[in-house]
């Protein structure tokens, strides 16, 4: 999934800077701002325990999925191999999706084509239907909605995010999009997926990594991911304005403001009960490298890595204008 901040791209240095400050025989590895999961993915598959969490259900559901289920999953109500013929040619029905962001409906809004958005729908009707009468468990329901969102999101007719659709179909909106099994991540260690504020969470964990990847800039993940939110949720809201965001002021995070981003930082880091912290954070950022390096100071020793990094296509045209950042890695050992 093309998300702000990813690091799938940034995985190795990651990797390395973690490996060469802890070595390789820590257990535990918490993920607090876990977007897509990558992060918490490629920990897992080198046999981590993973914590992962994050504020937006959308990222629990694929997290929930990604770092929760371990074992490929049976379908045992349904023929080998056949789920995913089933979403697929599910009976087409008209619903909050069509409804809302499809052209076709009236909604003047074109987020979908209107058969994507029509099969959206009913794909995402029938798995609730398949959960809500015990056809799939719990761990299916959340393998199948992550399929969807996976799917969905590469067809969505946006530049790259949800705060705006475009005015034509582009191209890969154009084509259909069919459901494709989400991949699972095969464990044996214990996994834990919470949805919840990152500094509400820190007071009840005990990490041997702490790795903090919060938003760095204003953009809020609640209204640049609201589509998402709602597919996943399905809870039919109010919603305002031409683009038909959802109300997210449940959903603001502290470190999308100047005012609190620092505050909020330096709660976490002082509550934070862990061998080591790693930071991800880029020279862009609201909170100042030296605010960074003062508040990571006071829990232990400190240092950090950096390396060049190609910004997020959609901020390529924004007011930017180096075509690159620098991406810091800061640590702390704590004592
Ligand atoms: C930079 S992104 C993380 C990207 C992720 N590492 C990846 O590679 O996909 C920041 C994430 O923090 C989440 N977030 C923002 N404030 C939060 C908070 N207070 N508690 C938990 N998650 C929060 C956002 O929803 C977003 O998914």
């Amino acid at each position: 999934m093309n998300y702000i901040g990813s690091k799938l791209s940034l995985l190795s240095f990651i990797q390395n800077s973690i490996f060469e400050v802890a070595g390789t025989t820590n257990e535990i590895f918490c993920d607090l701002f876990a977007g897509t999961g990558i992060v918490g993915r490629h920990f897992k598959k080198l046999g981590y325990s993973i914590v992962s969490n994050d504020l937006q259900y959308y990222s629990y559901v694929l997290n929930r999925h990604y770092i929760g289920n371990s074992q490929n999953l049976a379908f045992s109500n349904f023929p080998a191999g056949k789920i995913f013929d089933i979403l697929n040619n599910a009976t087409p029905k008209k619903g909050f999706i069509f409804n809302n962001y499809a052209f076709g409906s009236g909604s003047n809004r074109l987020y979908f084509s209107d058969s994507n958005a029509i099969k959206c729908d009913s794909i995402r009707l029938l798995i609730e239907e398949l959960h809500s009468n015990n056809s799939i468990s719990d761990n299916e329901y959340f393998f199948l909605l992550t399929s969807l969102l996976e799917s969905i999101d590469k067809h969505a007719n946006t530049a790259s995010v949800y705060a705006a659709f475009l005015k034509k179909l582009k191209k890969s909106a154009q084509k259909d999009f069919y459901v494709a099994p989400a991949e699972t991540i095969i464990s044996h260690k214990p996994q834990l997926v919470f949805n919840q504020d990152a500094n509400k969470l820190i007071r009840e964990i005990k990490a041997d990594i702490l790795y903090l990847d919060p938003p760095y800039n204003e953009r809020q993940y609640a209204s640049n991911y609201h589509l998402l939110e709602t597919i996943a949720k399905y809870d039919s809201p109010v919603l305002i304005g031409k683009t038909g965001l959802r109300d997210y002021k449940n959903q603001k995070s502290e470190y999308c403001r100047k005012q609190s981003a620092v505050h909020a930082f330096a709660d976490i880091i002082r509550n934070a009960n862990a061998k080591y912290i790693f930071l991800s954070y880029n020279n862009e950022g609201l909170i100042s490298f030296d605010e960074i390096r003062y508040i990571m100071s006071n829990k232990g020793k400190y240092g950090y890595f950096e390396q060049k990094y190609n910004r997020f296509k959609a901020d390529k045209h924004r007011e930017y204008s180096a075509d690159s950042t620098t991406e810091y890695i800061h640590w702390v050992k704590c004592e």
